[in-house]
């Protein structure tokens, strides 16, 4: 980090001396924090370019070999090797930990990481070099480091379904924008997905809903009369978890409590206040229908739940929901009612607040940290709880400035399950908003925020909650390309520039056909 910090200082000392050269530049999304293309000359990279690299770093080499077979119509990965010139991967711990320096000869490329997560990472910008320059990479020096260490993208697998394949395609794809976190959210009213072997009803009957609403309002001929499910087995979950790991990407998992659960509540009716049995929720919003706060019997199947979670999923933050949770049911329920006279609580808020309080304590009592919606805040959150600050702004600037670790992600930026055009013009059915790609890229994620509540900002984050978004292309139009102007505020806030971004997408543009990505055209065709 202190040999970035010096790079750019004499940068911007040359830069006072320079005023009337024309800065060439490179076309890599995000935006890395130094690029020198004063040297002249190319360096060519074919399917025959070796990679020299040490035990080490075997996983990112590899990795990166076999993603450019089908750019070079390889059958086999490119040559891993231990000796000899091409591309030169190695570490070095002066290096910020996921920042990497990458120099381009005439000789050869050297990526040097700060751990292996740089030489993914730098390996990653290489790649784009690569694609787009059809193997012609200009010779230059590049030093790169992210601003945020937290960079989420969140996908909803309870609304729709999402194949293991179709999930490692995702994480495809956020790797190679240098995101490091997924946000699985795994359990909803609409369907129950991960496997619990101490509950199996949970999936035998919570994964399946009898149909789906495909319309907007509530009119019975909106209702699509198809049962619809699916789950991950344990099996599946292990999968996916190793596979986003080998691409730095830890996932964090989302238990929804206490509300979102009526799937749970049809698969177990004794986990809510009256017991009746309710259905797998066919519509989509809030449910009155939550877990009963009052019984133990709730915090035993969470604690039960939770700990086999905590066995499949390596992430320090474990996600708890705690959304959209009403009351109704909690103010007719004796167990409930019995739960705070016995606590000394004042009100329902604050009975969340205490069951959010519980399971927080047993998620630390078992090396992990909590982190929940912003809602986790009402009934007096606990200084340890990180917040994902969803309903706006407010919530994680409140939280931030009482030292609360805060995930920005507010519905009017962040939402890209919202149109991507005013017009809605050939967006198909989506769930409302508007948030084109210049909305995400203008955004200040530290706005309202002083020197010292910014410091708790550990990242931003979109979100992808799929009502609306039945299959993995529509998925990829909803992310591809405002992903790119999100990947530039978590890795490169101080760096966007709106006079060259244009320039750097159709570059992008490039790089995704030839990865066969689906994205939306609106940004690329000016259509508002
Ligand atoms: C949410 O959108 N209910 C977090
Ligand atoms: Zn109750």
């Amino acid at each position: 980090m202190r040999r970035l910090l010096t790079l750019l200082l004499a940068a911007a000392t040359l830069m006072l001396h320079t005023t009337t050269t024309e800065a060439a530049t490179l076309n890599i999304i995000p935006e890395p924090a130094y690029v020198d293309l004063a040297a002249e000359g190319t360096y060519l990279v074919t399917g025959k370019t070796h990679i020299i690299v040490n035990d080490e770093l075997w996983n990112e080499a590899e990795l990166f070999a076999t993603e450019m077979m089908p750019h070079f119509n390889l059958k086999k990965p490119m040559k891993c090797v231990k000796r000899g010139k091409g591309i030169k991967v190695r570490t070095d711990s002066c290096i910020h930990e996921e920042g990497y320096e990458m120099t381009v000869s005439e000789e050869g490329i050297l990526i040097i990481g700060g751990s292996a997560k740089g030489v993914f990472y730098g390996l990653q910008t290489l790649r784009q070099l690569i694609v787009v320059g059809n193997g012609v990479v200009p010779c230059c020096f590049i030093a790169d480091e992210p601003t945020f260490a937290y960079r989420g993208v969140h996908l909803d697998v309870a609304r729709h379904f999402f194949s293991v394949e179709d999930v490692k395609r995702y994480i495809d794809i956020l790797a190679a924008h240098k995101v490091n976190r997924l946000h699985w959210h795994l359990t909803d009213d609409q369907g129950w997905r991960i496997e619990i072997k101490r509950y199996p009803e949970l999936t035998t009957k919570g994964s399946m809903r009898s149909e789906t609403l495909i319309g907007h309002g509530l009119r019975p001929e909106f209702w699509d009369g198809k049962p619809y499910g699916g789950y991950y087995t344990q099996d599946d979950i292990r999968d996916v978890v190793e596979y986003a790991a080998q691409r730095h990407i830890v996932i964090i998992p989302e238990i929804e409590m206490p509300g979102h659960a009526q799937a749970a509540l049809h698969a177990l009716p004794w986990l809510g206040c009256h017991e009746q049995i309710v259905d797998v929720w066919t519509t989509w919003g809030v449910t009155p229908e939550v877990m009963c706060a009052g019984k133990e019997t709730t915090y035993e199947f969470l604690e039960n739940v939770l700990a086999e979670v905590i066995e499949l999923f390596p992430s320090e933050l474990i996600h708890i929901g705690g959304d959209e949770c009403p009351k109704e049911r909690w103010k007719e329920c004796e167990h409930c009612q019995a739960m705070m006279k016995a606590q000394g609580l004042e009100n329902e808020e604050e009975l969340q607040g205490y069951l959010v309080a519980r399971i927080e304590k047993y998620l630390n009592a078992h090396g992990r940290k909590m982190i929940g919606w912003d809602e986790i805040l009402d009934g007096g959150v606990t200084p340890t709880a990180t917040v994902m600050s969803w309903r706006g702004i407010e919530g994680g600037i409140y939280a931030a400035k009482r030292g609360n670790n805060v995930v920005m992600t507010p519905m009017s930026l962040c939402y890209f399950n919202f149109y991507q055009t005013e017009s809605r013009k050939g967006e198909g059915l989506h769930i409302g908003g508007h948030i084109p790609f210049e909305k995400v890229y203008a955004w200040d994620p530290y706005a309202g925020l002083d020197d010292d509540a910014r410091k708790y900002i550990i990242g931003v984050q979109c979100n992808m909650w799929s009502e609306y978004i039945k299959d993995i292309e529509t998925l990829e139009v909803m992310l591809l390309p405002r992903l790119a102007a999100m990947s530039e505020v978590q890795w490169s806030v101080d760096r966007r520039n709106d006079t060259t971004i244009r320039e750097k997408m159709n570059t992008l543009r490039g790089f995704y056909d030839a990865m066969g990505w689906h994205y939306a055209p609106y940004y690329f065709d000016g259509r508002k």
